[in-house]
């Protein structure tokens, strides 16, 4: 039997976050270089967007490359970057033919101009697509993420444009980088680690966290809707009784 028999599709999270973790492990395992894995992990990307999209969720959060990544060998950030760009150019007809919309998040200015530039046209090729959103996040971090919205809502002070008394959770939500984004119903992560590494922390604050042992490019559509399952199982409180 699959996992999907189990899946109640009225039930499904809006939004699924993924941190796609275990690629160089999954490279060194074989006797390979960590590039390898990050080849490997772009069929896994493929895999989730379009079974999500197949699904009915609307918006899919792929973690690609953190704030701290930049602090990996050269070599290892360059070959990321080109991959990057390569997929980008690969798979945006593909993401626009099934009416999937690209959003990123992260401090995309700190990313090689190919790569930005690339990440441009594929978010301007695909902007009216409404089936779902496939936001991947890149340079980014939480950390950074609230403090660039700390300084925005002060300038915003400054200029009168927001009142001070008026800051509510809402408002914050608005300086942040996922603004029309729901916050994650589900978050996975690959490769048997069981923490956040600096990922959308202000809107996971009541996020289902699943944690999968399988290196992110062996992670295959049974994984993901037993993820799924595993999620609709829970009992979610919010606090309450
Ligand atoms: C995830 O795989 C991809 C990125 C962080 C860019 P890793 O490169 O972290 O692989 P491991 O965790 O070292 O195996
Ligand atoms: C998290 O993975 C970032 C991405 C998947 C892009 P890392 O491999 O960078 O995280 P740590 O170092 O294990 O916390
Ligand atoms: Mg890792």
């Amino acid at each position: 039997m699959s996992f999907k028999d189990a899946i109640d599709s009225t039930r499904l999270p809006q939004h699924i976050a993924i941190i796609m973790d275990g690629n160089g492990r999954w490279a060194k395992k074989r006797g390979k270089q960590r590039v390898f894995g990050h080849m490997n992990g772009v069929k896994s990307v493929r895999m989730v967007t379009e079974t999500c999209a197949r699904l009915g969720v609307s918006h899919l959060t792929l973690y690609a490359f953190s704030t701290e990544n930049w602090g990996r060998p050269k070599a290892e950030v360059s070959a990321l970057m080109e991959l990057l760009v390569r997929s980008l150019r690969k798979e945006t007809k593909e993401l626009d033919k099934n009416d999937i919309r690209l959003n990123a998040i992260g401090n995309l200015n700190a990313l090689p101009k190919r790569v930005h530039n690339a990440l441009l046209d594929a978010i301007d090729l695909t902007k009216n697509n409404q089936r779902m959103t496939l936001t991947l996040a890149l340079s980014y971090s939480s950390r950074w993420e609230i403090t660039q919205a700390i300084q925005k809502i002060v300038a915003d002070v400054q200029n009168n444009q927001l009142d001070q008394t008026q800051i509510e959770e809402s408002t914050i939500d608005q300086y942040l980088t996922t603004k029309n984004i729901p916050d994650p119903e589900l978050m996975i992560r690959t490769s048997g680690e069981c923490r956040i590494s600096n990922f959308l922390l202000w809107q996971m604050a009541y996020t289902e966290l699943y944690f999968c042992d399988k290196f992110w490019p062996e992670f295959d559509k049974e994984d993901l809707y037993q993820a799924i399952v595993s999620y609709q199982r829970r009992d979610r409180r919010f606090g309450k009784l």
